[in-house]
Order: C-alpha cells, then structure tokens, then sequence
C-alpha cells in the first residue's frame, strides 16, 4: 500500500494485486488457524456465522467474479454456490447446512485462488469497467479483508483465548489536545468519482453545504463515558430516543458488550483476556442507541455522515477534498491503527501524523464510529457490479459507520468509505464522536 493504485498499470499494478490478495489470504489463513476444526465449525454466537462459512464464502466470493466472470472459466464448484449466498440462509440456519468442512474449505480456496493468479496473469485490466485499474479484484480483497473484521468479531464473541497475535510497538501520543474542533460552514467535495477501488455507494463526487459545527478532537473514551454509566445514564429514558429505550429495558443493557462491574471497578474480556477497562482508550463495542443516549447527555449529538466526511477530508488551504485526513497517501502505521496490528483501539490523542487539516485526530482506525444517518446512494447513484453489495439495504433501519476500527484493514478503509450497520448492533468494533451545532456568529461562509 505505497503507491496508490491510480498511478499503477501493466506488471505494476498485476503485481500490486497480487500482493494485496496474498495479504488478505494470510489473514484468513491466520484467523482460521487461530483455533481447532472443533471450534471453526462452531456457532460462536447466532447473530455470526461459524468461522468455516465465512471462509468458504470468501473463497465462492472469488470463484464468482474472478475465475467466472473476469476469468470466463468454468466453475470450480457451482454445486456449492448456494450454500454460500448470504441471502438464502441467515446466520443462525448455517451451522446446520451441509457446509464444506475446514480440510475441504482449505482445498477450495486453494484451488480458486490458482485458478484467479492465472486469470490475473492473462486478463487485461483495462476495456471493460469491471477490470479498469484491477477494480474486481479489489472489490475481492476488500470482501475477504470484510469478513476477516468479521471473523475477529466472531473470535472476540467465542469463550476463552485464541492464538490472535498483535506485536505492534505502542504508537505516538500527544497530550493535551482541545476537546473540540471548529468546522466551518460551506462547500465541500464528498464521495469520489476517481477512488479506483471505491465501491458503488462511495459514488459519485458531489458537492454537499453544512453549517458549521463543533467535533470532538477524538472518540469518546472509556473514562468518558464510565461518567455517563455512573451518573445514572441507562437508567434516565431522558436521554434516550424512544427506540433506543425500548430497546435499552428489552436487552437489558447496563454497560457496553464485554463488560462488567466487580469490586468497585469495571472489567472488560478482550479475546479471552479479562482486564481493566483503560480509561484513555475509546470506548467500543456500544449500539446506536447507546452512542445516542450519550451523546445527548453530554448535551451533544452524533454528527451526520456529511460532517464526518468533511472533518475528515476537507482541507481549507485549497477546498480541495483529501483521500484521507493526512493526505493523499495510503495509510501507514504511523498514521492509523488499522489492520490488527493491534487488538484493541489505540489511546486517544494517538497518531498525531494522522489528523486531519482541521485537527480531528483518529477519523481512520481504532473504532468505526456511529452517525446519525442512515444509508442511501448519493445523487447519482448506481449500482455497481450487483445490487445485493449497497442497494439492497438502501433505506433500512441502518445507521452508517465510519472511518475503520483496528480490525479493519488498511484496503477497506478510506475517507470516503461507508458502512453501515443495525441500530441495536455492538459486537462489531464501533464507537463514536459528538458533535453540536455552533454559534450563529460562525455561521457564514
Ligand atoms: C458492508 C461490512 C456491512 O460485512 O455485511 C460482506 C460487507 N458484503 N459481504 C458485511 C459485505 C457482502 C458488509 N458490510
Ligand atoms: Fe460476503
């Protein structure tokens, strides 16, 4: 991830491909190794998929666009195809199909991804807008390094420890940063038109207005929101919307996913390690709902996807729109917690190098945060290369997720990249930020 692929062709960008795909694969390999066959089969949890299905999807994923239809090959297992298609069994009706087992599923992916580097060495990657700029493999990679967020998801939801190594050094921090940052009303760029891996809801370009708005400089925190816990925020129907209450009394939530209180101090599990929650870390694991009642507690609100995206890549020297908030670049290490380099999100006022022009500090990694809008197609919109990736889920009870966790891999995630999720949603690695409209005196532009 040095060069963007934009400015790749030929040999180069093959061999970038290649890679990115090897990337991806050791990963999987490395998240399904991380455990017995036992435990692969496994359903950890109903709301997830045993770790064996969506290893093989990865591998049917691949098979379907890469060898069958850029490769124009015959199928390698059309048997199996249905199996694997998310949209015919839901998660909890999988552990009892007749699923490849893990030597199987192992041998499959083998075979597909033989077949896909020798489609990659033949096809050309120009001429067809499915191939421009190696777009269908990069829409592959980004699938598998997807489900790997969600297989280390699945790891975290499972009972007891796993052999998930993060050996990175701890990052760069600076200290007393503002607790906010202004954001000035008027125009910027959001989405992309040229972003050559960007997927079909990232597109078009268009330009959007805000007023202007106060962010907060970083995620909120442990320590932060233990405040809201202490001062009595689950049990006040005050802050919370009328959903999220519902919701809040139904699950009978107390605290985020994965903590508990004992001895006078909160405790959280962390892949099957039982520690003080650390208080300067983001919090994670929280829904929707939680965020929210937060958030208007703190007499604040979550910011919409546009404010998200303009704090993020608008840079006020030129107007111009960044890829990401420190530039054009690919991220590096010193600029984002991404890729499970580590297994929890990073400090705040970590990675300096990687604020934004504004000031915001850690839009990219360490957690996906909530906003409060909820997912359509930008002005323009259309679905690319299949319905089922976006549209589908246009105008549900989605609310969309930005800026990548740990667990997210640097090829996934972008300043313009959107998620998207269920309301009530926390084993995924999500936090949030607030934001609050500003004064009428920063209102012109
Ligand atoms: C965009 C992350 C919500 O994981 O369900 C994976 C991505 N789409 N396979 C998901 C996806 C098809 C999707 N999210
Ligand atoms: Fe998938």
């Amino acid at each position: 991830m040095s060069t963007p692929i934009i400015e790749l062709s030929g040999a180069a960008l093959r061999d970038h491909v290649a890679a990115e795909l090897g990337r991806a694969r050791a990963r999987s390999e490395a998240l399904t190794g991380a455990v017995d066959d036992t435990d692969l089969i496994r359903q950890h949890s109903p709301i997830m998929s045993p770790l064996v299905w969506d290893f093989a999807h990865i591998g049917n994923q691949e098979e379907l666009w890469l060898v069958r239809d850029v490769g124009g090959r015959d199928p390698v297992r059309a048997d199996i195809d249905h199996l694997y298609d998310a949209f015919k069994h839901p998660r909890p009706n999988r552990p009892a199909l007749p699923l490849l087992d893990p030597t199987q599923t192992r041998h499959y992916l083998g075979e597909v991804r033989r077949k896909v580097l020798d489609v990659l060495d033949g096809a050309p990657l120009e001429g067809r807008r499915l191939v421009e700029h190696g777009f269908a493999f990069g829409m592959i990679v980004q699938h598998e390094q997807q489900h790997d967020e969600t297989m280390l998801a699945t790891h975290q939801l499972r009972i007891g420890p796993a052999a998930l190594h993060a050996p990175a050094p701890d990052p760069p921090r600076s200290a007393n940063l503002p607790e906010e940052v202004l954001v000035p009303a008027g125009e910027f760029t959001m989405g992309t038109s040229t972003e050559p891996w960007a997927l079909d809801n990232e597109r078009p370009a268009h330009r959007v207005r805000t007023g202007a708005y106060w962010l907060d400089t970083t995620p909120v925190t442990n320590r932060d929101y233990q405040r809201f816990i202490a001062d009595g925020g689950y049990d006040n129907p005050r802050w919370w919307s009328e959903q999220g209450w519902a919701h809040r009394c139904e699950a009978g939530l107390v605290a985020p996913l994965f903590w508990f209180f004992e001895g006078g101090q909160w405790w959280r599990t962390r892949f099957g390690v039982t520690e003080l929650v650390a208080p300067d870390e983001p919090v994670v694991h929280v829904s929707f709902f939680e965020a929210q009642a937060y958030a208007e507690w703190a007499g604040k609100r979550l910011p919409t996807e546009v404010e998200w995206e303009k704090a993020t890549r608008f840079d006020p020297a030129t107007g111009r729109s960044r890829r990401f908030p420190w530039g054009d670049d690919d991220p590096t290490p010193a600029h984002a917690n991404l890729g499970q380099r580590h297994l929890q999100p990073a400090p705040v006022g970590s990675y300096p190098a990687g604020a934004s022009p504004l000031g915001v500090h850690q839009l990219i990694g360490d957690v996906w945060e909530w906003t409060s809008s909820g997912f359509s197609g930008y002005p323009g919109f259309a679905a690319f290369p299949y319905r089922e990736y976006s549209e589908v889920f246009f105008g549900g009870d989605y609310r969309m997720l930005r800026g990548g966790s740990f667990a997210t891999d640097a090829a996934a995630c972008r300043g313009t990249f959107r998620n998207w999720d269920h309301p009530i949603r926390r084993q995924i690695f999500t936090g949030f930020r607030c934001a609050r409209d500003a004064a009428a005196e920063h209102q012109v532009s």
